[in-house]
């Protein structure tokens, strides 16, 4: 809901529990009102009247409380917009108008010839944010232009939550009380990264299940950044927006435009666990495509066979992924032009003939014969050196005259830009696509950008954001052409996660760790703002082959699985009877808790410290618990797991056991897993009766 004050210069946006306002001084200045719990316009008029505190000469009453900071004037915090023309830098600029269309606001500035579009819509209790910047005057250099300034409240002692990791290690939770000055992080490696994922939390006393937690998540899939800070004041701002230097982000030619992309806001006082379940419940109505449709169990072939593959191979793991209930059969790495070794063949996206005889087609109608969904693995932005594509067009990868061009995994980035190299992949994956009954695509990205530049082309500080919209309108032509093909981000693992490239993909590649323990906490991290409906997890084997050598019980390793998408990606070829067997019944089992799991809520019980750590998904009346003991000490007793969101009235029962547990009993006093030992992992459904 958006209520306007009488004179048109309060702005107040409603959700479900929350309230956002912002107000325009006498004086031009957009000032931000309030963000928090359901207010009325008129405490938002008692807000906008109440005057600025006087500072000293040595600071601006501004800092700290505009909605999107300029540079230029009275301010010296960071700003959101930062501009150059052959004369000067910074904006003054003046308020134009206001605009609304359905539920959005529309407040539009203007300096000269320059016009700023500041854009807010809610989504439940999500508040998304962007600008417009729109330029008919003269060329100027657009240096910074984030998607939002957020303003917290005045409070103490502000704590902050990030996501953080490296290649194999994503998404891992740290939470660390917040001091003046800057806290930055971001990406400037061309795509969303393993470091951070674009996701910030500020609370001051929050509690799992209880407490105000403010929230902001970036909607790009390139470089980009997000400064949280403290000011003098004690004041909290978090900026952010694409791109990470403030040295250029684009020229902006007179007539030119560019919208930033969204940096969605969240407040909520269910503490951290009610500010995941609303991030989940947006991404699910607002993000995701068809988030409704529950995604299906598949097999990866990639730890099983790597680059060694063959038609004949991948059908017999084909039976027995359909053997065990797999759904959805995915060819990875190494089926295509010459790529038997990450040294050659990216770039030619033509079944490997040796390998595929007659293309990818005989072995999709199989697979799907035997009842599964086929599904392949591209990863379009790149080129081998070695590879036809690069010896025909060594002018289209990313380069800069007279430099060298670095390789990683003996690999080079296209230069995405290009409106040729978009042609190109444009025809070879629509073409690739109508050539076999394929049903997905994992599309994968392999390095980071090291040598971004275009000799002769535009402007070269275009390509960082260009890349990104070319790689987002790909995506999207080949969703219209193909809409029953669904799409996997995968960058090397989690290097692509993000509000933006969820929004026209299926699910991600939560990490190329696919160690079970590592992956609780991993999967603990990646629940504080995506749902579990976009988080892949296979079951690979034991002792896990690509990170640590540890070995798991089948038990742990599908336990640990359950708690997103389902996936298999060990060799099946090599697994016993009896492992086949036990995995069938794991694979049904999912498959009865997967609408619960999937489209439920989620309450995290325990965090994974090294006991007991547990997760519950609640929808309607059904309930299933995944608890998992990585090592009992000293013969301590198991705690019960205290559930959530049951009524305390009602009975249920373990689907389990046939107990019947009566609602009180489980909210204050918990169920009993009987889990022993060290990787000890169990599943209980619970139904209200
Ligand atoms: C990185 C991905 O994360 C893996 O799952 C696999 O697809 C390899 N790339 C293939 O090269």
């Amino acid at each position: 809901m958006l209520e306007i004050s009488d004179d048109g210069r309060t702005w107040l946006l409603t959700g479900p529990t929350s309230s956002y306002a912002v107000h325009l001084t006498e004086g031009d200045e957009l000032l931000h009102l309030h963000w928090g719990p359901r207010v009325a316009l008129d405490d938002a008029e008692a807000l906008a009247v109440r005057p600025l505190p006087e500072y000293w000469p040595f600071e601006s009453p501004l800092d700290g409380r505009e909605e999107y900071p300029v540079e230029g004037g009275p301010r010296f915090v960071r700003p959101a917009l930062s501009v150059r023309t052959d004369e000067r830098r910074g904006t003054e600029w003046g308020f134009e108008r206001y605009e609304t269309e359905g539920d959005e606001l529309r407040l539009r500035f203007c300096d000269g010839g320059l016009s700023v579009t500041l854009h807010y819509r809610m989504r439940g209790d999500v508040v998304e944010r962007w600008v417009t910047l729109d330029n008919q005057g003269p060329a100027l250099e657009l240096l910074r232009a984030d998607s939002a300034t957020w303003t917290l409240p005045d409070r103490e002692d502000w704590r902050l939550s990030q996501l953080h990791g490296r290649w194999g290690a994503e998404s891992r939770l740290a939470r660390s009380p917040l001091t003046y000055g800057e806290k930055v992080i971001g990406s400037r490696r061309g795509h969303t990264g393993h470091q951070h994922l674009p996701w910030v939390a500020l609370d001051t006393d929050a509690t799992e299940e209880r407490g105000e937690v403010y929230g902001c998540a970036l909607g790009w899939s390139g470089t980009w950044r997000i400064a949280v800070a403290q000011l003098p004041d004690g004041r909290v701002q978090i900026t952010g927006g694409a791109g990470y230097d403030d040295s250029g982000l684009l020229r902006l030619a007179a007539g030119e435009s560019f919208t930033t992309p969204v940096f969605a806001g969240l407040w909520s006082d269910g503490g951290f666990g009610g500010a995941s379940r609303a991030w989940h419940a947006y991404q699910r109505a607002y993000v995701i495509p068809d988030a409704d449709r529950d995604r299906p169990v598949l097999f990866n072939s990639w730890e099983a066979t790597e680059f060694d593959i063959s038609e004949e191979q991948q059908r017999v793991l084909a039976r027995r992924a359909a053997a065990i209930g797999v759904e959805l059969f995915v060819v990875d790495d190494g089926w295509f032009g010459t790529r038997t070794s990450d040294r050659a063949g990216l770039g030619d996206w033509t079944p490997n003939p040796d390998r595929f005889p007659s293309g990818l087609k005989p072995l999709a109608e199989y697979v799907q014969a035997l009842g599964m969904q086929f599904g392949i693995w591209v990863e379009p932005e790149m080129v081998n050196p070695d590879s036809e594509l690069y010896r025909t067009h060594p002018d289209w990868v990313q380069h800069q005259t007279g430099r060298k061009r670095t390789e990683f995994r003996n690999q080079l980035v296209l230069n995405l830009a290009r409106d040729d190299v978009q042609e190109y992949l444009w025809e070879r994956l629509d073409g690739l696509l109508s050539s076999a009954p394929i049903d997905y695509v994992k599309w994968d990205f392999n390095r980071c950008f090291t040598d971004a530049g275009w000799p002769g082309g535009p402007y070269p500080q275009r390509l960082w954001v260009d890349h990104v919209r070319a790689l987002y309108h790909l995506l999207d032509r080949l969703r219209a052409a193909h809409p029953g093909v669904a799409f996997e981000s995968c960058s090397g693992g989690g290097g692509r996660i993000d509000l933006g490239v969820l929004s026209r993909t299926d699910q991600v590649w939560t990490s190329d760790n696919t160690d079970p323990l590592d992956r609780l906490a991993i999967q603990h991290g990646f629940s504080q703002i995506h749902p579990a409906r976009v988080m892949a997890a296979w079951v690979t084997d034991s002792p896990n082959a690509m990170l640590n050598h540890r070995a798991s019980s089948l038990r742990f390793r599908f336990v640990s699985a359950m708690a997103g998408v389902l996936g298999v990606g060990g060799d099946l070829a090599t697994w016993s009877e009896e492992e086949l067997a036990e995995a069938r019944e794991r694979v049904t089992l999912y498959k009865e808790i997967r609408p619960v799991v999937q489209r439920g809520d989620l309450y995290r019980l325990r965090p994974p410290r090294g006991g007991l750590s547990a997760v519950q998904y609640v929808l309607g009346g059904e309930t299933v618990v995944l608890a998992w003991l990585q090592a009992q000490s000293y013969g301590a007793p198991v705690p019960a797991l205290r559930l959530r969101a049951l009524d305390p009235t009602e009975s249920y029962e373990c689907l389990e056991t046939g107990e019947i547990h009566r609602g009180a009993v489980l909210v204050h006093h918990g169920l009993r897993v009987g889990l022993h030992g060290d990787l000890d992992a169990a599943v209980i459904r619970l139904r209200r009766i």
